[in-house]
Formats: structure tokens, sequence, C-alpha cells
């Protein structure tokens, strides 16, 4: 890992101190986007609250907007406040906009990116930067192309390079392989970090530390004990504006592909050698590689009408602004998955996704076998036992056991063991941001997804999208705020 522990000051046992990455320079392309005012400057601004940034670094700002400098800061500024998980403190922020400055360039033109390269060789005598630099690219996926070819032929000879790559990776496998083999003949591997924000999640991790730091969890980790895996990634929020980009992806581009499939694997891996990039990412890769293609019957979309959330009236997905009347675009999808190996064979993995579902929640319920043989003369409120590692909200775990109720007789019913992040560690959870950007400058790939991870999250993407194409959905199929249509509750009894 890329931490060490500290040994001299008896009150810090126990915390790890992050290694602070070299110095470098952070050009975000695409950084009038919303991404950039969301989630990397709140990031960039809470990594510099903890002194985890480089003395010696500075940003760049790329987009095609015309914009000042100081325009481009005081919106970051703005939007530092509005999105930061930390109180604004004059003094961070200060540090941060002083290194900070925003070029307007089109991404995929010559003369924009000799104006990109000066300004990074100026930074490099302003801040010693030694030609370091870390690309953000963060622009849409037509621009890709062009951009990585630019930045491939310009890398400097002097400092090292790394290629941060927002999603969506392609829309099906063969433009995810194209885009994989043109970053393969400008860059090596390990200098892509293919984003998939769930995997900077600590709750994420969590799920290995779960696996692989108790000695409980392994032994039944498997088909003897298991009877299935429930993995739900709910969202309340409709499309938000984003109309003309979910109208292209759906649900099963925009979620099930990375996310959900990303969490399958790290369920449904076996331990690795070690917590390193290549160890982990071969591990996840053996999952995928052995997920068997679904039967149409075994896959569920749908698409919600007008309903309720939360008690408001909300708009059904083709009255959104900027969805077609008759779209068949997909915002739910749920399918039983069947991991073809020697552990889970037989052993439905349920997943989920969806937007307007009734709450946001994203979590995987490991359900346990029944006891072979009954004791006790009133079970009829024992479940089996439940397993629920709750990614967000409520971030934690919990464990759903049998407990004698009290009183006479041998009655028996489910209670719950908790353990709630809030509440034991009492600090507040990164953003997934913070450590992916910091490990990106830092050279770590473990959380990022790997070229033929995602090749294979796409195939089975493909199957699964061929088959659709066979018939016209009837949609909408089910109401916002509900969990989906009624098809989706006969693949199985959902956990709730
Ligand atoms: C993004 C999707 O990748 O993940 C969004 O494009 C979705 O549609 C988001 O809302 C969910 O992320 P989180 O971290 O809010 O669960």
């Amino acid at each position: 890992m890329q931490s060490v522990e500290t040994e001299s000051n008896p009150l810090m046992e126990g915390l790890q101190v992050r290694r602070t990455p070299e110095p470098c320079v952070l050009a975000i392309f695409g950084a009038s986007g919303d991404l950039t005012k969301r989630k990397i400057f709140p990031a960039l601004y809470a990594l510099a609250m903890r002194d985890l940034l480089p003395e010696q670094f500075a940003i760049v700002g790329v987009a095609r907007t015309e914009q000042e400098t100081a325009d481009f800061v005081s919106a970051m500024k703005e939007a530092v406040r509005s999105y930061a998980r930390d109180e604004f403190r004059a003094e961070v922020w200060g540090r941060l906009a002083a290194r900070t400055r925003y070029l307007a360039a089109e991404f995929a033109d010559e003369e924009g990116e000799d104006r990109v390269a000066r300004c990074l060789t100026e930074l490099d005598g302003e801040y010693g930067t030694r030609g370091n630099r870390v690309y953000y690219l963060a622009v849409p996926p037509a621009a890709m192309p062009k951009l990585i070819e630019e930045l491939g032929e310009r890398r400097t000879t002097t400092g090292w390079t790394r290629l941060i790559v927002e999603k969506p990776f392609g829309r099906d496998s063969v433009t995810a392989r194209e885009l994989n083999e043109l970053l393969a003949r400008n860059f090596t591997e390990d200098e892509v970090f293919r984003i998939d924000h769930y995997l900077g999640k600590d709750t994420v991790q969590n799920l290995l530390a779960l696996r692989f730091a108790n000695g409980i969890f392994e032994p039944v980790w498997n088909r003897q004990f298991i009877d299935h895996v429930q993995v739900t990634v709910a969202e309340s929020i409709g499309i938000e504006r984003r109309s003309a980009f979910y109208e292209e992806s759906g649900a099963i581009r925009d979620v099930f592909q990375n996310h959900l499939l990303q969490l399958v694997a790290l369920t449904a891996m076996e331990p690795p050698i070690d917590f390193t990039a290549e160890a982990v990412r071969n591990e996840k890769l053996k999952v995928l590689k052995a997920l068997s293609t679904p039967s149409p019957r075994s896959v569920v979309r749908g698409q919600y009408g007008p309903g309720f959330i939360e008690g408001e009236r909300v708009p059904g997905y083709r009255e959104e602004e900027g969805v077609a009347p008759d779209s068949t675009t997909e915002t739910f999808v749920a399918a039983r998955l069947q991991v073809d190996n020697w552990r889970w064979a037989d052993t439905p993995f349920y997943v989920r996704t969806g937007k307007r579902l009734p709450r946001r929640e994203t979590t995987i319920a490991i359900q346990f076998k029944r006891v072979p043989h009954t004791l006790f003369e009133d079970t009829s409120e024992l479940r089996p036992n439940l397993l629920i590692v709750h990614i967000q909200p409520n971030e934690g775990v919990s464990l759903a056991i049998g407990a004698k109720v009290p009183g006479e007789g041998m009655r028996v019913r489910t209670v719950h063991m908790d353990f709630l992040y809030g509440g034991a560690f009492r600090t507040g959870l990164p953003e997934a941001y913070e450590r992916l950007i910091l490990d990106a400058m830092l050279g770590d790939a473990t959380l990022f997804t790997r070229a033929d991870e995602i090749e294979e999250q796409w195939a089975l993407v493909d199957a699964i999208v061929a088959a659709w194409r066979r018939d016209k959905p009837s949609f909408p199929n089910h109401a916002a705020g509900t969990w989906g249509p009624q098809t989706s509750e006969e693949l199985i009894g959902w956990h709730r």
C-alpha cells in the first residue's frame, strides 16, 4: 500500500499517514463542466485542508468556454462553498486558488494544445513541478480520442504522465476496445486511471476489509452457506437535466455496466495475494469472466412513469425535458446473474438499479441458508441470516440474527447487530474523488478499472442489449417512487 505506519508519536498510534504525491501539475480538460464544480474542486479542497497535496503543485482548468482565470477561480470558490464536505476556510482556499489557472482552448485543436503545453511549462518554472503531469479527462466521448493522441504526442521527457479517464468509457465492447487500443498506443497501462468512482468510496473498500481482515466471513463466503446475494444501487433522483446523455445511455450503460458490476466483482472475487493494483484487478477480472450471459427472462428493464417521491409529485421519464415522448430508454434494470465458478455455482446474484425509486440506497445483502433443522416452537418471525453492507446512506454493516424473545417458551425472532461508521469512527467519510485523485497522483491504480475489466463488463452488457433489440418494451411500466416493474419482483422477493 501507499501508506506507512507512524511509529514515533504514541498519540498517533493506529493512524495511517498517507504519502504525499510528488510535485505535479493537474490539468483538467473539460473544466467548465459539472464534474469539476461538484466533485473535482471540492475534493481538491478537502485534500488541501488535510495537507495531502504536494507543496509544489499547480492546477490548470482547460475548456472551450471563454473566461479569465479570475472568473474560473471565483466560480470554483462558490463550488467549494456549496459542495465541499468541510467548512470553508479562506486560508485553505487561498492556497489552492493561488495555484489555479484557466485556459480557454479547443481540445482537438493544435493551436489550443500548443497553448496548454506552454502554460504547463510555465507552471513547471513557477512551481517546480518538474514536468510531472496528471491529465484529468472529463470531456465528452467525442472529444476523447483526439485529446488522448495530442497528449500522447506531447508527453514531457522530464517527468511522468498519468491520465485520469472519466466515464463513459465507450458505449459497447467495440468502442471500449477502440478507446483502450488508442490509450495503449499512447500510454502504458500503468499510466491510465479509468474512473469508476464507486471504487473510491470508503464503504466499498470496507467490503474488502470485511471479507479479508476478518477470519469469520471467508469460510462461509460460498455456495455452501450463502443462499443468494442481492446488490442494489437505487436512486430517488431522476435524470437531472442530463437527458441528452441519459437517452443514449440508459440505466444499463450508466450504472449497471460499471458501478453495479464492480460491486458484484468485489463481493465474489477470491482473496488477492496482496492489496496491489495487479493482484486485486486480476481477481476481479476472473469474476467478470465467469459471469454467464443471463437468459432474457432473467433480465427485467423498466422505465418510470409519473409518480410520487417522498410525497412530491414527479413527472415520468418521457415527460422529462429533452426526452423523446416515446423513448424506450430504460431507467431501471434488474437481473439474475450467475458467477460460473467453483465458489458460486448455483448461487444467484440478484442485481438492480434504477432512477426514481423510493429512496437512495446502495447495499450488498448476503443472504445465508437457513439452519437445516428447527428446534424451536415458534420461528415464524425468524428470517434467514442476512449480512448487509450499507454502501450509502447509513454507511455501515448489519447482521440479522435470530434471538430468543424474552419470556416463557422458545420464541425466536430476527434482531440486528449494527456497525455504523458515524458511531464507530466519529469522523466524516471522505468523498470518493478525494481518494481517487490522490491515488492517481501517487500512481496507485488499485481502485481504478483495468482495460480488460472494462471490456468484460461491456461484453455482458452487449449480450443483454442485443436480446432487448428483439422486442419493443411497453414503457412506462412502473410509477416513479415504486421499486420497479412487477416483473422484477417476480425474479425474487427483494430485501427491503
Ligand atoms: C454516476 C451516474 O456514475 O453515478 C449517475 O452517471 C448516478 O447517473 C451516479 O446518479 C451515482 O453516484 P453516487 O455516488 O451518487 O451513488
